[in-house]
């Protein structure tokens, strides 16, 4: 028995409970071993990583009295639909003191009953963390953070209740020349590759794929492009071909900001139901750049649900126009929601150009389109668990033209998959940028 597992099983006997039985495999054996600062698990959806690195935590918050661990993400919120709830229901038990009596939501901390603690932040909400000190932090997706995020955390590793100060996290490949990967192929952090045969739920002891590791392996495997290269195969690699190559998370993706009322603003849909139904708002400011400041991205819902919820979200904000995709029936369960819309103009490859000239920076140094990182409303977890896009900033990197008989993308026509709140985006540019219309020849609409 590891030194972990006796010590759950001490923490679980004291509880009266049965003890949930984790044993690490692959690299996140390591965790327990390692002796580096920085401790990244990389590799394809669902290989473990998150539940090895939250193991740990839970490991050292038991095992080091009166220690202080933060677990973090990107935004606050993302982490309560997913590290949370991993934490709460396949960590520590959802019936366990440590987790009752508070929502996921509201979340801040940990108290264990040895004084240690766990706290719980999002990067974008830095009061919390940056004044503080934690004998070690977990960052989950590490990819999202940017590298002034990063070490402005090792920062912070300044605590004395446990033999070492570590940073540990977990992420899913990105592109290539990638912050994190760049900083572990100097060596500067050390990252481990982790498996699918590393996760007992997918793979059996000798080997064996699991019925739930055939199902969702299928999933990973009907993914596309670079999702597919990254979250099946666990590759780090850049799409080849992408339409928006001026995309820079860096720059295009903001914090949330107080927008000024008086701004204008504007909503664009694209309808959905087995594929997701996209609605965003955005924000027009005074010089003409648009901000995503909100968005639905959501499937298996019918139009008027959408309506409904729009109408709520909507609540005291002006809302110049809404410009929609083209479906009558649906233009018309929005219009009886009091939801008018303009039918958007559709010519794809004027929609890309207007699109891809606002990615740019302009004479002021800075771009004509953002997106709010925390903008989507509510996740949808079954796209979540399908690893397909969940939000419209997360189809821009597999967003890739179509190749053309030499097997090289052609920038004519894009491939028309996982691009519904790209979709939409269109819309709006076109809305606010009233291009000129041109009737190329051979034009395509979608
Ligand atoms: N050693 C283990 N024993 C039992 N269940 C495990 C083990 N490792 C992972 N799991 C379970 O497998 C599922 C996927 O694990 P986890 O969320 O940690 O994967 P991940 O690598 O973080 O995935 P993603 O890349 O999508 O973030 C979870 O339900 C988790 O509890
Ligand atoms: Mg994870």
């Amino acid at each position: 028995m590891t030194a972990y597992q006796k010590a759950r099983a001490a923490l679980d006997a004291e509880r009266g409970r049965t003890t949930r039985d984790y044993t690490p495999r692959g690299a996140m054996g390591e965790l327990w071993t390692t002796d580096a600062d920085e401790f990244i698990l990389s590799g394809p959806a669902g290989t473990g990583k998150s539940r090895g690195c939250l193991e740990y935590i839970h490991d050292c918050a038991l095992r080091y009295p009166g220690s202080r661990q933060l677990i973090a993400r990107k935004t606050r919120v993302s982490l309560t639909e997913s590290g949370l709830v991993t934490f709460e229901r396949q960590v520590v038990g959802e019936h366990d003191p440590l987790v009752a009596n508070m929502q996921r939501g509201n979340r801040a901390l940990y108290t264990y009953p040895n004084g240690s603690e766990i706290v719980v932040g999002g990067i974008d909400r830095p009061g919390r963390i940056m004044s503080t000190e934690f004998d070690q932090i977990y960052v989950q997706e590490a990819t999202e953070l940017q590298l002034q995020d990063y070490e402005a955390l090792t920062s912070r590793l300044r605590g004395n209740a446990m033999p070492y100060s570590r940073l540990i996290g977990d992420c899913n490949p990105d592109r290539p020349d990638h912050w994190l990967k760049l900083r572990a192929d100097t060596r500067a952090c050390t990252m481990r590759p982790t498996l699918h045969q590393d996760n007992p739920r997918l793979y059996t002891d000798d080997g064996q794929l699991t019925e739930f590791g055939r199902k969702y392996l299928a999933k990973l495997n009907n993914l596309t492009g670079v999702r597919r290269d990254r979250l099946l195969l666990g590759l780090w690699v850049q799409a080849e071909g992408a339409v928006y190559d001026d995309w820079n998370d860096a720059i295009h993706l903001i914090d949330r900001f107080d927008i000024p009322a008086d701004w204008r603003r504007i909503r664009s849909v694209d309808f959905g139901f087995t594929n997701p139904f996209t609605c965003g708002w955005w924000a027009i400011d005074p010089d003409g750049r648009m901000y995503r400041y909100r968005e639905i991205y959501h499937t298996k819902r019918t139009v008027a649900e959408h309506a409904a919820q729009i109408m709520a979200l909507s609540e005291g904000e002006r809302i110049e126009a809404t410009v929609a995709d083209h479906d009558a029936e649906d233009r018309a369960t929005l219009a009886a929601h009091g939801i008018h819309t303009i039918p958007a103009r559709k010519s794809i490859r004027q929609g890309i150009e207007a699109v891809q000239q606002r990615l740019k920076l302009a004479g002021d140094g800075k771009p004509r389109i953002f997106i709010l990182r925390d903008s989507l409303v509510e996740r949808d977890e079954e796209l979540a668990e399908a690893g397909a896009p969940t939000h419209t900033a997360a189809e821009i990197g597999g967003y890739v033209w179509a190749k053309g008989a030499d097997g090289k993308p052609k920038k004519e026509v894009p491939v028309d998959v996982d691009n519904h709140g790209l979709d939409d985006t269109r819309y709006a540019v076109m809305y606010v940028d009233q291009p000129r219309a041109r009737s190329r020849p051979n034009d395509l609409y979608d």
